[in-house]
């Protein structure tokens, strides 16, 4: 029988199936579902930034010119927020036996390192720093961009003792090249790509409105390319790919190409946690069939360096190979 067991960050996952952040992890109940349904590992939801950013600010647009009440105003919301959040890791750790990996949203350096601290006092297995800022500020560089990104993964990686991993978009110029920097500032994993929250226009209002939150499950076509490239290029970092990741034949093509885990959220919403079961199954029966006895003997052996026609990879433009797509 297949052993689906895989190394994650140094830790040991049982399935290379992890639940991806979202509001399903906040539920201590649905989260032991999640292990009984066979998952690797889940991702407790994010500690927000701009949460607590906002918080403090509407404070301090109400309140009053009193320095030091705002002072302590502001230094109570980020000690109960984080301990609510620790509260939950720990509650989590006392009922599980699959690692539970904490994650934090932020995008400037600051007191966010404490609040790692405090996650892996909380029992938390693993840090997974959801990083992104929209670049709206036409002046400021990637450079700075990037350096203040390091710079946050560089203390929290400081600050504690367990596994780090960073959860990034796809929009840099050079992704192998910001990937390569984070695992030399300490990262031991990537989470390749993260699903953004995008809004979409009614037309009929002309007002702004969200869009859909769940992914659809043609996306993970978009992460095949750069899972198999970063991991031939960057190969000492592990890579978790997420979006789009609904059926089994999903996980196995980006276990394959080269990731260690799957981070799965929208085909739980849609499908239930037994989809979690299902993967797990029709991995093992994938694996039985082609004889890889560990998820280590088929990871990659699509990935850019291992194929023997890497340039399919590479390309991006349709060019001849779609010239002969009919016309309509
Ligand atoms: C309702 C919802 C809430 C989410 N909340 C978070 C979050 O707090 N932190 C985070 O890093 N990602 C969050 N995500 C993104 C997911 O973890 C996941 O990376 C993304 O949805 C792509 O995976 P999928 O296609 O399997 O949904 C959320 C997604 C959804 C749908």
């Amino acid at each position: 029988m297949a052993d689906l067991s895989t190394k994650w960050t140094g830790l040991n996952l049982k399935s290379p199936v992890i639940v991806s952040s979202c509001g399903l992890t906040a539920d201590q109940e649905k989260v032991a579902l999640m292990e009984k349904a066979g998952a690797g590992a889940v991702v407790v939801k994010s500690f927000f930034e701009e949460q607590i950013r906002n918080e403090v600010e509407y404070l301090s647009a109400s309140g009053s010119d009193h320095t030091e009440m705002d002072d302590y105003m502001h230094s109570y919301i980020r000690h109960n927020s984080i301990a609510q959040y620790c509260a939950n890791i720990t509650r989590l750790k006392s009922t599980l036996s699959i690692p539970v990996i904490a994650s934090i949203n932020c995008y400037t350096p600051g007191t966010w390192v404490e609040f790692a601290k405090e996650m892996q006092k909380a029992g938390a297995d693993a840090i997974e720093v959801n990083l992104y800022e929209i670049p709206i500020d036409k002046n400021l560089s990637p450079e700075i961009i990037e350096r203040r990104y390091l710079d946050v993964v560089r203390e929290i990686v400081k600050s504690v003792t367990i596994p780090i991993s960073v959860k990034i978009g796809q929009n840099f110029t050079s992704i192998t090249n910001f990937i390569n920097k984070l695992y030399s500032f300490g990262a031991k994993g990537v989470v390749i790509f993260n699903r953004f929250f995008t809004p979409d226009i009614d037309l009929d209002s002309l007002s702004l409105i969200p869009s859909s939150p769940l992914s659809h499950e043609y996306e993970y076509i978009h992460n095949l390319r750069w899972t198999a490239i970063i991991s031939s290029s960057v190969s000492s970092i592990d890579i978790a790919t997420t979006t789009g990741i609904h059926t089994p034949d999903a996980a196995i093509k980006t276990i394959l190409a080269g990731a260690k885990a799957v981070e799965i959220c929208s085909t739980i919403y849609k499908n239930g946690i037994d989809r979690i079961t299902l993967i797990n199954e029709e991995l093992a029966k994938f694996m039985d069939e082609r004889n890889f006895s560990t998820i280590e003997q088929m990871r990659g052996i699509l990935n850019y360096s291992c194929i023997k026609d890497p340039a399919m990879y590479e390309r991006v433009q349709f060019m001849k190979s779609f010239g002969g797509y009919k016309n309509v």
